[in-house]
């Protein structure tokens, strides 16, 4: 099999990284708005609400908002074939309950999706990544709430009625397996532990009202338009036994039930012996179900798997254990390591696409992939960056041996943060992925001026010649 002559090259981002603007045009706050930023191995702090004095890096983050006809005609000129965005739930419904949307915050993805379609970008949407309404999680306690999948419902047919013709590719819930692997997942799903909380549970619970909200929206999605492509999006940890012992073959299956998890509730449709014997193995109960959910399940699977694929680690043995930035993992001798402590496996990418279609055989999209790296501005505002260069190279190198020589069927590649934005692990504007400089720093300051990476040039050259010339 060979690259898609329209093989979906492009880049990725979302609203609570990148578009700035957190009260304009009529949005409410959002999870993101009311997280401080931190740096590697420090944990981000949450407010209740936004401080005065405080800085909260989602408020101006790289503003697309004010930016975004530079920015477009800056990936046109990279000959992006689509780009990755998400909607800011809250600029649509800034509390998350209202019956009526907010007229100005459709327009402005209007206005974005026209100017994408001028130069004939597809849009490739995600409803919720990591942006859920503050009040959500204030008022309904977030996805442990049944509640909240009639509200995202709404959220999501508003936006598939509104978009009818402009948007494609969707996808519900970004990462949405990191409900699972982390102590807090915030992020995913609005969720802090209380005391005295079966976070197990809660985990169990929150997941499925997700996952009866992704499926609804699904048989929404594809009754408004039959051309509607909507997926699920996954985190794949990539893991590896430590050793050849056998105790470490379990070991690293082990660690990477999570993902199947919440790959099989939304591929195939239906509660998987990896998923019941997920619940022992948490001590937890089978999830509270209404008539018709596990109908709602089969009836609403995605259409393609998403996922974002970043680094591999080790299981079993005696492995240095490292953190990256929602999963620690072991450590690889084999592999370099980024300063951010993310270990650098382009093979592991193949494994990757291999895995998840052997399992579902359905399309993968890589909507993220990336190198998380600090730059220099030379004097003369160049940039030079041969290693995010490198790592990406080597990882579309492998990407294309899984489709030619694997026959991996694989709908496109997106990395992540094709502009620089703010990382959601730490909010530090330090980390950058960009292929697009912004003059952004992480104590607020610069000038949000733009300029293009050595990287630009060369990923410019990888989409024109579809992927020969890297
Ligand atoms: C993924 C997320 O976890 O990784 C993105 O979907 C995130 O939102 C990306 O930004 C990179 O992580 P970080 O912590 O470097 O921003």
């Amino acid at each position: 099999m060979k690259l898609r002559e329209d093989f979906l090259w492009g880049g990725a981002t979302a609203a609570n990284q990148y578009e700035g603007a957190y009260l304009e045009g009529g949005k409410g706050l959002s999870i993101a708005d009311v997280e401080r930023g931190a740096r590697h191995g420090v944990q981000r702090q949450i407010d209740d609400y936004v401080h005065e004095d405080a800085l909260y890096p989602s408020h101006e983050a790289t503003d697309f908002y004010h930016h975004y006809k530079e920015d477009i005609a800056l990936f046109a000129e990279m000959g992006f074939k689509c780009f990755r965005m998400s909607i800011a739930w809250t600029r649509i419904f800034p509390n998350g309950d209202e019956e009526e949307p907010n007229e100005e915050g459709l327009k402005f993805y209007d206005d974005v999706f026209d100017e994408l379609h001028k130069y004939g970008i597809e849009p490739v949407v995600t409803l919720s990544h990591y942006e859920t309404p503050l009040y959500l999680v204030q008022k309904y306690g977030s996805w442990r709430n049944r509640k909240l999948v009639d509200f995202f419902v709404r959220y999501a047919t508003t936006c598939f009625k509104r978009y009818k013709g402009k948007v494609k590719y969707w996808m519900t819930f970004n990462e949405i397996n990191a409900t699972m692997r982390i102590p807090r997942p915030y992020h995913q799903a609005g969720l802090i532990f209380k005391e005295g909380e079966d976070a197990n549970q809660t985990v169990v619970q929150a997941s499925h009202h997700m996952f009866v909200a992704s499926a609804k929206a699904v048989i929404e999605g594809h009754k408004i338009d039959p051309e509607n492509k909507i997926g699920c999006m996954l985190l794949f940890p990539e893991t590896y036994a430590a050793t050849c012992s056998p105790d470490d073959q379990v070991a690293a299956r082990e660690k990477m039930l999570s993902l199947y998890y919440y790959g099989d509730a939304h591929v195939r449709g239906y509660y998987s012996n990896t998923c019941t014997s997920m619940w022992k193995r948490l001590n937890a109960k089978a999830p509270e179900m209404e008539p018709g959910d596990e109908e709602l399940m089969l009836a609403g699977k995605v259409d393609y798997i998403g996922f974002s694929y970043y680094f591999s680690s080790i299981e079993g043995g005696n492995a240095e254990q490292i953190e990256g930035n929602v999963i620690s993992g072991g450590r690889n001798p084999y592999l370099k390591i980024t300063d951010w402590g993310w270990q650098i496996d382009p093979v592991g990418l193949r494994n990757t696409l291999n895995k998840l279609y052997d399992r579902y055989q359905v399309p993968l999209f890589i909507v993220e992939n990336g190198m998380g790296a600090l730059d220099t501005v030379e004097e003369d505002g160049s940039i030079h960056d041969p290693y995010r260069i490198e790592y990406l190279r080597e990882h579309i190198k492998e990407m294309i041996k899984a489709v030619e020589e694997d026959d991996v069927d694989l709908m496109g590649y997106t990395p992540w943060g094709c502009i620089d934005l703010v990382s959601a692990g730490t909010g530090e504007m330090r980390k950058r992925y960009g292929f697009i400089y912004v003059d952004k720093h992480d104590d607020g300051t610069g000038t949000l001026k733009r300029s293009r990476k050595d990287s630009f040039y060369w990923y410019k050259k990888v989409i024109e010649t579809n992927g020969k010339e890297l």
